[in-house]
């Protein structure tokens, strides 16, 4: 088949897969080579619906800037990995961005991408957590959950109510990865590479390492890139873990694949 009737065909196989109108959702593809099976090919298939991409696009003419690329977080982050990381061919890495209202998993087995997933968790359950355990306005929870301390209220108090919550995001990142591991005949994830806001959380860190058992590394978006010196290091060292979608979506340009 040429590209253009692949393409034809593709978006008809997708349908299937998509659980809105078609006409409803912009649709784009990435063969990613021929499978195991004979006249087989392994195809990523990408669906957003054409409404939440405008609203997207509305909040950043608004902003005063003109977008010409949109990319999915999970794919975004592999751009980042590819960038910063060797790709080691026999090892499994997961990559784990929890953000405020949504975790995004991708794992990458040899570099490349065999599982992605979202869920509609992430640190806003820490901040809601201590406005309920403390009775105070979400402002005031997310500032005692990023200063760690507020007058009245003791530091083991706060630590107990993040721990439960974190105990909770963890749950969702433990059953993606066990449904990975259902679906690819028990395959081992050899890393975990954390990143997003959510992961700044006092203890987030040790603990997902020692609930699933797997090394968890935070990533370092900005490790090949060089950075002028007229940049503060102090504030981006701070805001590396937040910026990796980003620094994956600055890797990409107009009309790559
Ligand atoms: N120093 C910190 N300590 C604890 N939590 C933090 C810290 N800095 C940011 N966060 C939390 O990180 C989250 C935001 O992270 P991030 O910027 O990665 O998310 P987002 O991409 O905006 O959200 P989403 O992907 O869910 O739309 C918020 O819940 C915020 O409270
Ligand atoms: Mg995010």
């Amino acid at each position: 088949m040429s590209e253009d009737e692949l393409g034809e065909s593709i978006k008809f196989e997708a349908e299937q897969y998509i659980p809105f109108d078609i006409e409803d959702v912009n649709l784009d593809f990435q063969i990613l080579g021929l499978a195991d099976k004979a006249n087989m090919m392994d195809v990523v298939i990408v669906a957003a619906k054409k409404d939440k991409i405008n609203e997207y696009v509305t909040v950043a003419k608004e902003a005063g800037l003109s977008p010409v690329i949109v990319d999915v977080d999970a794919f975004a982050l592999e751009n980042m990995y590819e960038l910063n990381y060797e790709v080691k061919q026999d090892e499994n890495v997961a990559i784990v961005n929890i953000g405020a209202s949504m975790i995004n998993i991708n794992i990458l087995k040899g570099g490349g991408s065999v599982f992605t997933r979202d869920s509609a968790v992430g640190g806003n359950l820490h901040t809601e957590a201590l406005q309920k355990e403390f009775t105070i306005s979400y402002a005031s929870a997310e500032k005692l959950k990023q200063e760690g301390s507020m007058e009245g209220i003791s530091k083991e108090d706060v630590a107990a109510a993040l721990t439960s919550a974190s105990e909770d995001i963890i749950a969702e990142i433990s059953r993606s990865f066990d449904y990975f591991r259902d679906t690819t005949n028990y395959e081992n994830i050899n890393e975990i590479l954390l990143c997003g806001g959510g992961a700044l959380t006092e203890g987030f860190v040790s603990m997902l390492a020692e609930k699933s058992g797997i090394n968890v590394r935070m990533v370092e978006p900005l490790k090949n890139i060089h950075v002028p010196d007229s940049f503060d290091r102090e504030y981006l060292s701070k805001v590396e873990p937040v910026i990796s979608v980003a620094v994956g979506l600055a890797l990409r340009s107009l009309g790559d694949k």
